[in-house]
């Protein structure tokens, strides 16, 4: 057991990871693994709610982002990456916090709304869907984290979380309702009210300069991708400008990458400086170098992930792995939590992932 702080934190996996997953917050992953004692989750069963038709897709999307988590710089032997629907205990934790919550105040959360909205979902969503939020909750209390790094999008979850933490510590715990959510735990409460950490980067803009990097829009670059499809997808990057002597906006797309991927802070401000004041120097110089230094970040990454390549049994390997130690957490988490709800009858034991084939 590492007398670390916990963390968990995790993805819905839908296809390989861009540069935007790197700089919203697999990198802080990859800082935060030495220091904390760090859970990811891949919400596989998540990944059901809208894609119920499709499971041998989401098989082959979960392993290939652990395949580029492996890429980034995230270390099986420091961090625990595990599968969802490997831990049964979120789903039985997921049933037990159900009856916490108000079914409109599941339904308020204004990330299933917007989701709803940007999906087309409408009146066609399944029973599972709005569930997930609530799963979620589960996801991460399982594991009793004191900390989940996300981005802004997910604070509503979080809330949720909170709130369903605060509940059951009251319900089944005794815990003053006027307690602090600090002290929880030292009142005897099962769970700790988790913080959202959320980070100071956020988003990545996509090459069309526009929107969000995302898979879907077409506007991303991938950590697979080449050398050259790197350069090519950086050219593309609009600016509106028209000549290396026209001042420019600092604040534009392409000046995002130049301080998200040049390390040399000097350079940075140099840059900035010709730039802003039309000093003979065109984008296309700029974006040249964004390139250059992207692909330097991305070479180590390249090796790593070549390693892996075609070896989806290595990746069973780890997530066999990080799906016994989840286990052996979320496990001792469900006896305390059902122990406190009047469920403790008998210690279960499951052969919970330990087995090889
Ligand atoms: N909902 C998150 C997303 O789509 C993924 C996720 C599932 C998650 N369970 C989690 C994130 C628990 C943090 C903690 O990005």
């Amino acid at each position: 057991m590492s007398d670390k702080p916990r963390i968990l934190t995790g993805d819905t996996p839908t296809g390989s990871l861009h540069l935007g997953h790197w700089v919203g917050s697999v990198k802080r992953r990859v800082e935060l693994q030495d220091s904390h004692d760090c859970y990811f989750i891949l919400a596989n069963m998540h990944a059901f709610t809208t894609r119920s038709d499709k499971p041998q897709e989401i098989r082959r999307d979960s392993i290939e982002i652990v395949r580029d988590y492996l890429a980034m710089g995230i270390d099986p032997a420091k961090a625990t990456i595990f599968l969802q629907s490997e831990v049964p205990a979120i789903a039985e934790l997921c049933f037990l916090f159900a009856m916490l919550l108000p079914f409109n105040r599941v339904m308020r959360n204004p990330t299933l709304k917007t989701e709803i909205e940007l999906k087309g979902l409408g009146e066609t969503y399944s029973f599972g869907f709005p569930l997930y939020a609530v799963g979620q909750t589960a996801d991460i209390l399982a594991f009793r984290p004191v900390g989940v790094p996300v981005g802004e999008d997910q604070v509503p979850h979080l809330e949720l979380t909170r709130e369903v933490a605060r509940r059951f510590n009251q319900m089944y715990c005794k815990v003053d309702e006027h307690a602090k959510d600090e002290e929880h735990v030292a009142l005897g409460g099962v769970f700790p009210v988790p913080r959202a950490d959320v980070g100071k980067v956020g988003r990545l803009v996509g090459t069309d300069g526009v929107n969000k990097m995302s898979k879907s829009l077409g506007n991303a670059i991938f950590i697979s991708d080449s050398p050259k499809e790197v350069q090519k997808k950086v050219n593309r990057i609009f600016t509106g400008r028209q000549s290396p002597t026209e001042p420019g906006d600092t604040g534009n797309a392409l000046f995002q990458y130049v301080d998200a991927f040049i390390t040399d802070e000097a350079r940075v401000a140099e840059l900035r400086d010709r730039y802003s004041r039309g000093d003979n120097i065109g984008d296309g110089h700029i974006k040249a170098e964004v390139a250059e230094a992207i692909n330097a970040m991305l070479a180590p990454m390249r090796e790593r992930r070549a390693q892996y390549e075609g070896r989806d049994d290595l990746i069973l390997d780890i997530l066999r792995d990080g799906c016994a130690r989840a286990n052996r957490t979320a496990e001792a988490t469900l006896l305390k939590a059902k122990e406190a709800a009047g469920l403790g009858f008998w210690p279960r034991t499951l052969d919970l992932g330990a087995v090889r084939r």
